[in-house]
Protein backbone atom coordinates (compact mmCIF):
# COMPACT_ATOMS: atom_id res chain seq x y z
CA UNK A 1 0.00 0.00 0.00
CA UNK A 2 1.27 3.16 -0.79
CA UNK A 3 0.66 6.18 1.47
CA UNK A 4 1.37 9.86 0.81
CA UNK A 5 2.63 12.62 3.19
CA UNK A 6 1.73 16.37 0.82
CA UNK A 7 0.34 17.61 3.71
CA UNK A 8 3.63 17.53 5.51
CA UNK A 9 4.98 19.42 2.53
CA UNK A 10 2.47 21.22 1.46
CA UNK A 11 2.91 23.03 5.08
CA UNK A 12 6.79 23.49 3.98
CA UNK A 13 9.70 23.14 6.32
CA UNK A 14 9.35 26.90 7.47
CA UNK A 15 6.37 26.02 9.65
CA UNK A 16 8.37 23.61 11.79
CA UNK A 17 10.81 25.14 13.52
CA UNK A 18 12.85 27.52 11.77
CA UNK A 19 15.96 29.32 13.19
CA UNK A 20 18.09 32.15 11.35
CA UNK A 21 21.33 32.51 12.91
CA UNK A 22 23.81 34.43 12.07
CA UNK A 23 27.16 33.05 10.10
CA UNK A 24 29.78 32.10 13.05
CA UNK A 25 33.04 33.33 12.78
CA UNK A 26 35.75 31.38 10.76
CA UNK A 27 38.05 29.62 13.10
CA UNK A 28 41.24 28.99 11.91
CA UNK A 29 42.84 25.68 13.03
CA UNK A 30 45.95 24.93 13.61
CA UNK A 31 46.03 22.69 10.30
CA UNK A 32 44.76 25.55 8.71
CA UNK A 33 41.68 24.43 7.41
CA UNK A 34 39.24 27.08 7.69
CA UNK A 35 35.56 25.74 9.39
CA UNK A 36 32.14 26.96 9.47
CA UNK A 37 30.87 25.21 12.15
CA UNK A 38 27.07 26.12 14.40
CA UNK A 39 25.28 24.15 16.94
CA UNK A 40 22.27 22.77 15.49
CA UNK A 41 20.78 24.69 18.70
CA UNK A 42 16.83 24.15 17.15
CA UNK A 43 16.61 20.04 16.86
CA UNK A 44 12.87 19.85 17.39
CA UNK A 45 12.78 16.73 20.21
CA UNK A 46 15.13 14.10 21.68
CA UNK A 47 16.93 13.47 18.45
CA UNK A 48 20.18 10.93 17.94
CA UNK A 49 22.82 11.89 15.71
CA UNK A 50 22.53 12.92 12.14
CA UNK A 51 22.82 9.68 9.95
CA UNK A 52 22.68 10.93 5.99
CA UNK A 53 23.24 14.28 4.10
CA UNK A 54 23.07 15.20 0.87
CA UNK A 55 24.02 18.51 -0.60
CA UNK A 56 22.13 20.65 -3.22
CA UNK A 57 23.35 22.54 -5.93
CA UNK A 58 26.88 24.36 -5.62
CA UNK A 59 26.74 23.67 -1.96
CA UNK A 60 23.88 25.89 -1.63
CA UNK A 61 21.80 23.54 0.82
CA UNK A 62 21.76 20.22 2.08
CA UNK A 63 18.81 17.94 3.53
CA UNK A 64 20.15 15.71 6.38
CA UNK A 65 18.48 13.11 7.97
CA UNK A 66 18.21 12.08 11.52
CA UNK A 67 15.75 9.75 14.12
CA UNK A 68 14.43 10.35 17.70
CA UNK A 69 14.30 8.82 20.58
CA UNK A 70 10.71 7.93 19.77
CA UNK A 71 11.62 6.66 15.98
CA UNK A 72 10.04 9.58 14.12
CA UNK A 73 12.41 10.40 11.06
CA UNK A 74 12.96 14.07 10.35
CA UNK A 75 14.52 15.66 7.34
CA UNK A 76 16.33 19.11 8.21
CA UNK A 77 17.65 21.70 5.74
CA UNK A 78 20.08 24.02 5.83
CA UNK A 79 20.38 26.78 3.58
CA UNK A 80 22.87 29.43 2.64
CA UNK A 81 20.90 32.65 2.33
CA UNK A 82 24.08 34.95 3.41
CA UNK A 83 24.40 36.87 4.93
CA UNK A 84 22.28 34.59 7.33
CA UNK A 85 21.92 30.86 7.64
CA UNK A 86 18.54 29.34 8.00
CA UNK A 87 17.61 25.86 9.40
CA UNK A 88 14.31 23.88 8.86
CA UNK A 89 12.92 20.47 10.03
CA UNK A 90 10.45 18.09 8.73
CA UNK A 91 9.10 15.11 10.21
CA UNK A 92 8.84 12.81 7.89
CA UNK A 93 7.61 9.80 9.57
CA UNK A 94 5.65 9.39 12.88
CA UNK A 95 6.44 8.26 15.75
CA UNK A 96 7.16 4.17 15.95
CA UNK A 97 8.22 4.07 12.42
CA UNK A 98 12.06 4.05 12.76
CA UNK A 99 14.26 1.42 15.17
CA UNK A 100 16.23 3.48 17.86
CA UNK A 101 18.98 4.75 16.87
CA UNK A 102 19.21 2.78 13.47
CA UNK A 103 21.15 3.58 10.36
CA UNK A 104 19.76 6.19 7.46
CA UNK A 105 20.54 6.51 4.22
CA UNK A 106 19.86 9.22 1.46
CA UNK A 107 20.56 9.86 -2.23
CA UNK A 108 19.02 12.53 -4.55
CA UNK A 109 19.01 13.15 -8.01
CA UNK A 110 17.73 15.84 -11.01
CA UNK A 111 15.60 13.48 -13.76
CA UNK A 112 17.02 15.92 -16.81
CA UNK A 113 20.17 17.66 -15.53
CA UNK A 114 23.19 15.48 -16.82
CA UNK A 115 24.99 16.38 -13.89
CA UNK A 116 21.88 14.90 -11.64
CA UNK A 117 22.25 17.98 -9.45
CA UNK A 118 21.09 21.91 -10.10
CA UNK A 119 17.36 21.94 -9.39
CA UNK A 120 15.37 23.63 -6.41
CA UNK A 121 14.14 21.20 -4.05
CA UNK A 122 10.71 21.56 -4.96
CA UNK A 123 11.27 21.32 -8.76
CA UNK A 124 9.31 18.79 -10.74
CA UNK A 125 12.27 16.69 -11.73
CA UNK A 126 13.86 16.59 -7.97
CA UNK A 127 14.01 12.99 -6.96
CA UNK A 128 15.10 11.31 -3.84
CA UNK A 129 15.11 8.12 -1.54
CA UNK A 130 15.45 7.76 2.04
CA UNK A 131 15.89 4.46 3.25
CA UNK A 132 15.76 3.03 7.33
CA UNK A 133 15.16 0.57 8.85
CA UNK A 134 11.89 -0.51 10.79
CA UNK A 135 11.59 -2.42 14.33
CA UNK A 136 12.38 -5.74 12.85
CA UNK A 137 15.85 -4.16 10.91
CA UNK A 138 14.01 -4.70 7.05
CA UNK A 139 15.31 -1.82 4.90
CA UNK A 140 12.15 0.73 4.36
CA UNK A 141 11.95 3.42 1.59
CA UNK A 142 10.91 6.98 1.24
CA UNK A 143 10.28 8.54 -2.28
CA UNK A 144 10.43 11.87 -2.82
CA UNK A 145 9.20 13.45 -6.49
CA UNK A 146 9.36 17.32 -6.50
CA UNK A 147 6.37 19.47 -7.51
CA UNK A 148 3.03 18.08 -5.99
CA UNK A 149 4.03 14.97 -5.20
CA UNK A 150 6.35 15.21 -2.39
CA UNK A 151 6.77 11.79 0.01
CA UNK A 152 4.70 8.28 -0.84
CA UNK A 153 6.53 5.14 0.95
CA UNK A 154 8.86 2.92 -1.69
CA UNK A 155 8.38 -0.77 -2.88
CA UNK A 156 12.03 -2.03 -1.18
CA UNK A 157 10.01 -3.16 2.40
CA UNK A 158 8.66 -5.86 -0.01
CA UNK A 159 11.61 -7.51 -0.07
CA UNK A 160 11.57 -7.62 3.59
CA UNK A 161 15.74 -7.31 3.73
CA UNK A 162 16.54 -7.83 6.95
CA UNK A 163 19.44 -5.82 8.46
CA UNK A 164 21.99 -6.30 10.84
CA UNK A 165 20.74 -3.60 12.56
CA UNK A 166 23.68 -2.03 13.54
CA UNK A 167 25.88 -1.89 10.83
CA UNK A 168 25.56 1.75 8.97
CA UNK A 169 23.40 2.06 5.06
CA UNK A 170 24.21 3.86 2.51
CA UNK A 171 22.49 4.79 -1.26
CA UNK A 172 23.55 6.12 -4.21
CA UNK A 173 22.16 6.92 -7.23
CA UNK A 174 23.38 7.00 -11.33
CA UNK A 175 21.75 7.22 -13.98
CA UNK A 176 22.68 3.40 -16.17
CA UNK A 177 20.91 2.78 -19.88
CA UNK A 178 19.06 5.43 -19.79
CA UNK A 179 17.14 4.84 -16.83
CA UNK A 180 17.48 5.67 -12.83
CA UNK A 181 19.01 3.19 -10.70
CA UNK A 182 19.72 3.86 -7.45
CA UNK A 183 21.54 0.75 -5.23
CA UNK A 184 21.84 0.61 -1.55
CA UNK A 185 24.41 -0.66 0.68
CA UNK A 186 24.05 -2.52 3.82
CA UNK A 187 24.99 -5.67 6.07
CA UNK A 188 23.27 -8.67 6.45
CA UNK A 189 23.40 -10.45 9.91
CA UNK A 190 25.77 -12.88 8.89
CA UNK A 191 28.16 -9.65 8.07
CA UNK A 192 27.81 -9.87 4.47
CA UNK A 193 27.77 -6.65 2.71
CA UNK A 194 25.06 -6.46 -0.37
CA UNK A 195 24.22 -4.38 -2.89
CA UNK A 196 20.41 -4.22 -3.66
CA UNK A 197 19.83 -1.85 -6.84
CA UNK A 198 16.34 -0.13 -8.10
CA UNK A 199 15.98 0.16 -11.85
CA UNK A 200 13.38 2.77 -13.22
CA UNK A 201 12.03 -0.16 -15.94
CA UNK A 202 11.91 -4.03 -16.01
CA UNK A 203 10.30 -6.63 -13.87
CA UNK A 204 11.80 -7.03 -11.06
CA UNK A 205 12.64 -4.04 -10.62
CA UNK A 206 15.21 -4.90 -7.96
CA UNK A 207 18.29 -6.77 -8.00
CA UNK A 208 20.52 -7.78 -5.04
CA UNK A 209 24.82 -9.25 -5.05
CA UNK A 210 27.01 -9.88 -2.29
CA UNK A 211 29.97 -7.46 -2.27
CA UNK A 212 31.78 -9.20 0.70
CA UNK A 213 31.06 -12.26 1.74
CA UNK A 214 30.17 -12.63 5.65
CA UNK A 215 33.97 -13.95 6.37
CA UNK A 216 35.49 -10.49 4.90
CA UNK A 217 32.12 -8.66 5.49
CA UNK A 218 31.26 -6.03 8.00
CA UNK A 219 31.52 -6.71 11.70
CA UNK A 220 28.89 -5.17 14.08
CA UNK A 221 28.46 -1.33 14.55
CA UNK A 222 30.44 -0.80 11.49
CA UNK A 223 29.53 2.23 9.16
CA UNK A 224 29.54 1.35 5.17
CA UNK A 225 30.01 4.12 3.19
CA UNK A 226 30.01 4.49 -0.93
CA UNK A 227 30.43 6.93 -3.99
CA UNK A 228 30.12 7.29 -7.56
CA UNK A 229 33.24 8.99 -8.86
CA UNK A 230 30.90 9.69 -11.90
CA UNK A 231 28.51 12.04 -12.75
CA UNK A 232 24.88 10.96 -12.87
CA UNK A 233 24.72 10.51 -16.58
CA UNK A 234 27.61 8.49 -17.67
CA UNK A 235 27.36 5.71 -19.39
CA UNK A 236 28.23 3.53 -15.88
CA UNK A 237 29.28 4.33 -12.45
CA UNK A 238 32.29 4.13 -10.92
CA UNK A 239 31.48 3.12 -7.88
CA UNK A 240 33.54 2.89 -4.47
CA UNK A 241 32.85 1.61 -1.20
CA UNK A 242 34.42 1.15 2.63
CA UNK A 243 33.05 -1.47 5.22
CA UNK A 244 35.21 -2.18 8.58
CA UNK A 245 36.38 -5.11 9.89
CA UNK A 246 38.15 -6.42 12.99
CA UNK A 247 38.55 -2.44 13.23
CA UNK A 248 40.08 -1.78 9.64
CA UNK A 249 38.19 -0.03 7.04
CA UNK A 250 38.41 -1.82 4.01
CA UNK A 251 37.19 -0.77 0.49
CA UNK A 252 36.01 -2.09 -2.64
CA UNK A 253 35.55 -0.44 -6.23
CA UNK A 254 32.76 -1.29 -9.27
CA UNK A 255 34.05 -0.38 -12.68
CA UNK A 256 32.70 -3.38 -14.71
CA UNK A 257 32.37 -5.64 -11.56
CA UNK A 258 33.14 -5.34 -7.93
CA UNK A 259 36.70 -5.98 -6.57
CA UNK A 260 38.78 -5.26 -3.71
CA UNK A 261 40.65 -2.31 -3.16
CA UNK A 262 43.94 -1.59 -1.07
CA UNK A 263 42.85 0.42 1.96
CA UNK A 264 44.04 -1.24 5.46
CA UNK A 265 42.69 2.25 7.84
CA UNK A 266 42.71 1.48 11.68
CA UNK A 267 38.98 2.94 12.73
CA UNK A 268 37.28 2.04 16.05
CA UNK A 269 35.62 4.74 18.34
CA UNK A 270 34.18 3.57 21.80
CA UNK A 271 31.86 6.19 22.16
CA UNK A 272 30.44 5.93 18.86
CA UNK A 273 29.77 2.47 19.37
CA UNK A 274 27.44 2.56 21.89
CA UNK A 275 25.41 5.13 19.69
CA UNK A 276 25.02 2.97 16.99
CA UNK A 277 28.22 3.75 14.60
CA UNK A 278 29.01 5.99 11.87
CA UNK A 279 32.57 6.90 12.80
CA UNK A 280 33.86 7.27 9.01
CA UNK A 281 31.87 8.47 6.17
CA UNK A 282 33.23 9.11 2.84
CA UNK A 283 32.43 11.74 0.08
CA UNK A 284 33.09 12.53 -3.02
CA UNK A 285 32.86 15.80 -5.17
CA UNK A 286 33.91 17.77 -9.11
CA UNK A 287 32.78 14.59 -10.34
CA UNK A 288 31.33 16.34 -13.14
CA UNK A 289 34.48 18.09 -13.56
CA UNK A 290 35.71 14.69 -14.51
CA UNK A 291 38.38 15.35 -11.75
CA UNK A 292 36.93 13.52 -8.48
CA UNK A 293 37.77 13.69 -5.56
CA UNK A 294 37.36 11.10 -2.96
CA UNK A 295 37.76 11.77 0.53
CA UNK A 296 37.45 9.30 3.69
CA UNK A 297 36.37 11.23 6.89
CA UNK A 298 36.81 8.92 10.29
CA UNK A 299 37.17 10.26 14.40
CA UNK A 300 40.08 9.50 16.33
CA UNK A 301 39.85 6.68 18.53
CA UNK A 302 42.25 7.55 20.75
CA UNK A 303 44.46 4.56 19.26
CA UNK A 304 45.56 3.48 16.50
CA UNK A 305 43.10 5.71 14.20
CA UNK A 306 44.55 8.82 15.59
CA UNK A 307 43.22 11.19 18.68
CA UNK A 308 40.31 10.94 20.45
CA UNK A 309 38.13 14.15 20.04
CA UNK A 310 39.77 14.63 16.48
CA UNK A 311 38.31 14.42 12.76
CA UNK A 312 40.59 13.18 9.82
CA UNK A 313 40.54 13.46 6.16
CA UNK A 314 42.39 11.17 4.03
CA UNK A 315 41.74 11.79 0.19
CA UNK A 316 41.84 8.29 -1.69
CA UNK A 317 43.13 7.07 -4.73
CA UNK A 318 40.47 5.84 -7.14
CA UNK A 319 42.53 4.57 -9.57
CA UNK A 320 45.21 2.96 -6.95
CA UNK A 321 43.02 2.69 -4.26
CA UNK A 322 44.98 3.87 -0.98
CA UNK A 323 44.71 6.62 1.06
CA UNK A 324 47.10 8.92 0.91
CA UNK A 325 48.25 11.03 3.90
CA UNK A 326 45.83 11.73 6.74
CA UNK A 327 45.00 15.81 7.28
CA UNK A 328 43.55 16.08 11.39
CA UNK A 329 41.20 18.54 11.87
CA UNK A 330 40.73 19.52 15.79
CA UNK A 331 37.32 20.83 15.65
CA UNK A 332 36.94 21.36 19.21
CA UNK A 333 38.08 19.06 22.56
CA UNK A 334 34.86 17.12 21.78
CA UNK A 335 34.88 13.41 20.67
CA UNK A 336 33.43 12.97 17.97
CA UNK A 337 31.54 9.92 18.13
CA UNK A 338 29.69 10.16 14.94
CA UNK A 339 30.40 11.72 11.32
CA UNK A 340 28.64 11.73 8.10
CA UNK A 341 29.75 13.84 5.36
CA UNK A 342 28.30 15.08 1.97
CA UNK A 343 29.64 17.10 -1.06
CA UNK A 344 27.70 18.87 -3.76
CA UNK A 345 28.76 17.84 -7.39
CA UNK A 346 29.08 20.90 -9.17
CA UNK A 347 31.31 22.77 -7.11
CA UNK A 348 34.01 24.84 -8.94
CA UNK A 349 36.30 24.61 -6.42
CA UNK A 350 36.34 22.13 -3.74
CA UNK A 351 36.23 21.82 -0.49
CA UNK A 352 33.52 23.98 -0.62
CA UNK A 353 30.01 22.42 -0.90
CA UNK A 354 31.63 20.02 1.31
CA UNK A 355 29.37 19.72 4.81
CA UNK A 356 30.30 17.58 7.92
CA UNK A 357 27.94 16.64 10.66
CA UNK A 358 29.25 15.66 13.98
CA UNK A 359 27.85 14.44 17.10
CA UNK A 360 29.67 15.31 19.99
CA UNK A 361 29.04 15.06 23.96
CA UNK A 362 32.30 16.31 26.05
CA UNK A 363 30.21 18.71 27.93
CA UNK A 364 27.47 15.71 29.07
CA UNK A 365 24.75 17.34 26.50
CA UNK A 366 25.12 15.52 23.48
CA UNK A 367 24.85 18.09 20.51
CA UNK A 368 24.85 17.75 16.83
CA UNK A 369 27.56 20.49 14.88
CA UNK A 370 27.24 21.01 11.33
CA UNK A 371 30.78 21.83 9.19
CA UNK A 372 31.04 23.60 6.27
CA UNK A 373 35.00 22.99 4.97
CA UNK A 374 36.16 26.35 3.67
CA UNK A 375 39.03 27.19 1.41
CA UNK A 376 43.01 26.27 2.08
CA UNK A 377 42.48 23.75 -0.82
CA UNK A 378 46.11 23.85 -1.77
CA UNK A 379 47.07 23.21 2.20
CA UNK A 380 44.84 20.05 1.63
CA UNK A 381 46.54 19.24 -1.40
CA UNK A 382 43.25 18.23 -3.14
CA UNK A 383 43.77 18.36 -6.71
C1 LIG B 1 34.15 37.32 15.87
O1 LIG B 1 35.50 37.66 16.11
C2 LIG B 1 35.67 39.02 16.52
C3 LIG B 1 37.18 39.27 16.62
O2 LIG B 1 37.79 38.28 17.39
C4 LIG B 1 34.95 39.26 17.82
O3 LIG B 1 35.07 40.62 18.21
C5 LIG B 1 33.47 38.92 17.64
O4 LIG B 1 32.81 39.03 18.88
C6 LIG B 1 33.32 37.51 17.11
N1 LIG B 1 31.93 37.29 16.81
C7 LIG B 1 31.32 36.17 17.18
C8 LIG B 1 29.89 36.06 16.75
O5 LIG B 1 31.86 35.30 17.85
C1 LIG C 1 20.85 0.16 -14.04
O1 LIG C 1 19.61 -0.20 -14.58
C2 LIG C 1 19.68 -0.60 -15.95
C3 LIG C 1 18.28 -0.81 -16.47
O2 LIG C 1 17.64 -1.84 -15.77
C4 LIG C 1 20.51 -1.86 -16.05
O3 LIG C 1 20.62 -2.26 -17.40
C5 LIG C 1 21.90 -1.58 -15.50
O4 LIG C 1 22.64 -2.75 -15.48
C6 LIG C 1 21.84 -1.00 -14.11
N1 LIG C 1 23.17 -0.58 -13.75
C7 LIG C 1 23.86 -1.13 -12.76
C8 LIG C 1 25.25 -0.61 -12.57
O5 LIG C 1 23.40 -1.96 -12.01
C1 LIG D 1 46.82 7.56 -8.08
O1 LIG D 1 47.53 6.39 -8.27
C2 LIG D 1 48.06 6.25 -9.58
C3 LIG D 1 48.76 4.90 -9.66
O2 LIG D 1 47.80 3.91 -9.62
C4 LIG D 1 49.02 7.37 -9.89
O3 LIG D 1 49.48 7.25 -11.23
C5 LIG D 1 48.33 8.70 -9.68
O4 LIG D 1 49.26 9.74 -9.83
C6 LIG D 1 47.69 8.77 -8.31
N1 LIG D 1 46.91 9.99 -8.21
C7 LIG D 1 47.15 10.90 -7.33
C8 LIG D 1 46.28 12.10 -7.37
O5 LIG D 1 48.02 10.77 -6.47
C1 LIG E 1 26.91 12.30 27.60
O1 LIG E 1 27.88 12.45 28.62
C2 LIG E 1 27.37 12.30 29.93
C3 LIG E 1 28.48 12.64 30.90
O2 LIG E 1 29.64 11.93 30.60
C4 LIG E 1 26.85 10.88 30.10
O3 LIG E 1 26.28 10.74 31.41
C5 LIG E 1 25.77 10.63 29.08
O4 LIG E 1 25.35 9.29 29.14
C6 LIG E 1 26.29 10.91 27.69
N1 LIG E 1 25.18 10.83 26.77
C7 LIG E 1 25.24 10.04 25.68
C8 LIG E 1 24.01 10.03 24.86
O5 LIG E 1 26.21 9.38 25.39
Amino acid sequence: MRWILPSLYAVGWWALGVSSIAIPNVSTLTEGIKVDKRQLTSVPENSFPVKSTFVGTNGHWAKFFFPTDNGKLYMGTWTNTAPSVAYGYEELLPAGSVKTNTPIASTMWDLNVAIGSGLGWAHADKRARVYYLDSSDVIQELVYSGGTAGWTAGTIGALSIVTSGTNGINAISFKSNGVENVSIYYAEPSGAVKETTWTASGTPQWTTITIASSTSGAYSLSPITFVDTKTWSATAPSIRGFYGRANTILDVAWDTTWTNGNVAQPFIDSTGSTNGDYSFSASAWKVDAGTPIVHLFWCGDGAAAGTLGTVYRAPYNITARTLRASTAISFTQEPHSFIVTGAATNVATPPNGNHLFAWGNSTGTPAFWHYRLNGDSAQLALH
